[in-house]
């Protein structure tokens, strides 16, 4: 993470090529690099020819930054690739509260992926799972083989756990998971390429039919987790006290914490952040999606993912703790040029670091979102933006967006027919 994000100079009066010129110094990009995040050229209709089945083009998304992040010590500029407004803003002003305190904290797990393997036909499954565990450092040795190149980077399997389902729909059946070191690769081609090279010793071992080999989306062994404190006084605002919005907030999250209907809510606002630098970094959102959703139910009962507390000192302090199975090579995020140079405008260099940034941001959305809500509500922030695409959808260019927006918000009719009569008015 070396990019450096400097208060003084505002981001967003910049125009888009003054920004990507100041991301240029900043971040040391090259010329393709800078032309690769602002999409010009972009992903080619070629290279998506090769990515996907039946290709006819490629399809955009703004991509914005967000600016004032600090994570574990270190100024960071994140690309996010989201269609939705207020999102960019929200995490860069949350970024900014969080500086006075030193930003955000995050660390990750091993990069363990957990590989499934569905035994069936079994007359005793507490029997096989006995002579699998007898053969465990023998099938263990087997995956080892599968992938040299990991096994040369450190990676591999860690371990073998069996589980008996006792009760099912097709009756009591046995299921291994393969515990697959993945280091920096998101890991679903290793993890099921090596649960399908060892199924076959499985039914050996087991005289059972393997059925499904394939990864846990609940990746619940690859962990990331953000802290960030906010000074009470920082968080005060036209008529708000800090107390206030404090006590606000952790109020908000309470309701999120008992209420399947608010956490929904809740993590969605969370998922606002972290699906946009998934995007960004050309990794699988909705690898991403179930993970974060399934390990939000993990304990029978669908709950938030984040916590927000006040801490000993009177501030506002808060945690987020989720799966993220991203990597930084393979993939999309290898072919898309877009993906690269976000990578590189981040400075992160394994899929750890890549991870601490998405659920530092995670958090700071969650924390916009609270914060607004708890206030002045969502509306207020969101029409402005609103206005602006409201202002395109009418057929403004250029200047005339911002001054058509102004008008649309300030006249609280933020409607494509009346922003269609301003112009005609201009004409
Ligand atoms: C909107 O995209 C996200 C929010 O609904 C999140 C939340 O309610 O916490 C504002």
């Amino acid at each position: 993470m070396n990019s450096r994000a400097p208060n003084k100079i505002k981001f967003y009066n910049l125009s888009r090529q003054q920004r990507l010129a100041l991301l240029r110094s900043e971040a040391g990009l090259t010329e393709e690099d800078l032309a690769a995040l602002s999409g010009e050229p972009g992903l080619t209709a070629d290279q998506a020819e090769h990515m996907i089945e039946n290709v006819v083009g490629t399809y955009s998304l703004p991509v914005g930054i967000v600016r004032h992040f600090i994570i574990n010590g270190r100024p960071v500029s994140v690309p996010m690739v989201v269609e939705e407004p207020s999102i960019v803003a929200g995490a860069s002003f949350m970024a900014k509260l969080a500086q006075p305190t030193g930003g955000f904290t995050a660390t990750t797990t091993a990069p363990e992926m957990i590989g499934q393997i569905q035994i069936l036909d079994l007359a005793d499954p507490h029997e096989a799972r006995e002579k699998l565990l007898a053969e465990k450092d023998a099938l263990l040795a087997q995956a080892a083989e599968v992938d040299p190149v990991l096994k040369k980077l450190g990676g591999g399997p860690r371990d073998l756990e069996f589980r008996v389902m006792e009760a099912s729909p097709i009756g009591p059946f046995l299921v291994a998971h393969l515990i697959y070191d993945v280091r920096d690769a998101m890991g679903a081609n290793a993890i099921n390429t090596a649960v399908e090279r060892l199924a076959p010793r499985i039914e050996a071992i087991t005289g059972g039919r393997v059925l499904l080999r394939i990864l846990s989306n609940l990746a619940d062994r690859r962990l990331a987790r953000a802290k960030v404190t906010v000074r009470t006084t920082d968080l005060a605002f036209d008529d708000f006290t800090g107390e206030t919005v404090r006590d606000g907030i952790i109020q908000a999250w309470a309701f999120a914490a008992v209420d399947p209907y608010r956490a929904a809510t809740h993590n969605k606002g969370i998922m606002n952040g972290v699906d946009a630098v998934v995007l960004a970094t050309g990794n699988d959102w909705r690898a991403i999606e179930a993970g974060a959703h399934a390990y939000a139910a993990r304990a029978g009962r669908y709950t938030s993912l984040s916590t927000w507390r006040e801490d000993a000192d009177g501030n506002l302090e808060g945690e987020l703790e989720m799966p993220l199975a991203v990597g930084i090579v393979g993939g999309a995020t290898r072919v898309h040029p877009g993906a690269q140079a976000a990578l590189k405008l981040m400075g992160v260099t394994t899929s750890a670091e890549l991870a601490q940034v998405i659920v530092s941001v995670g958090l700071a959305q969650n924390l916009a979102a609270l914060r607004a809500l708890a206030t002045e509500g969502i509306q207020r922030g969101h029409m402005a933006l609103h206005a602006r695409q409201v202002a395109i959808a009418a057929g403004a260019v250029g200047d005339q967006v911002e001054k058509l927006a102004e008008i649309l918000a300030a006249e609280k009719t933020v409607r494509v027919d009346r922003a269609r009569e301003i112009m005609a008015e201009w004409s």
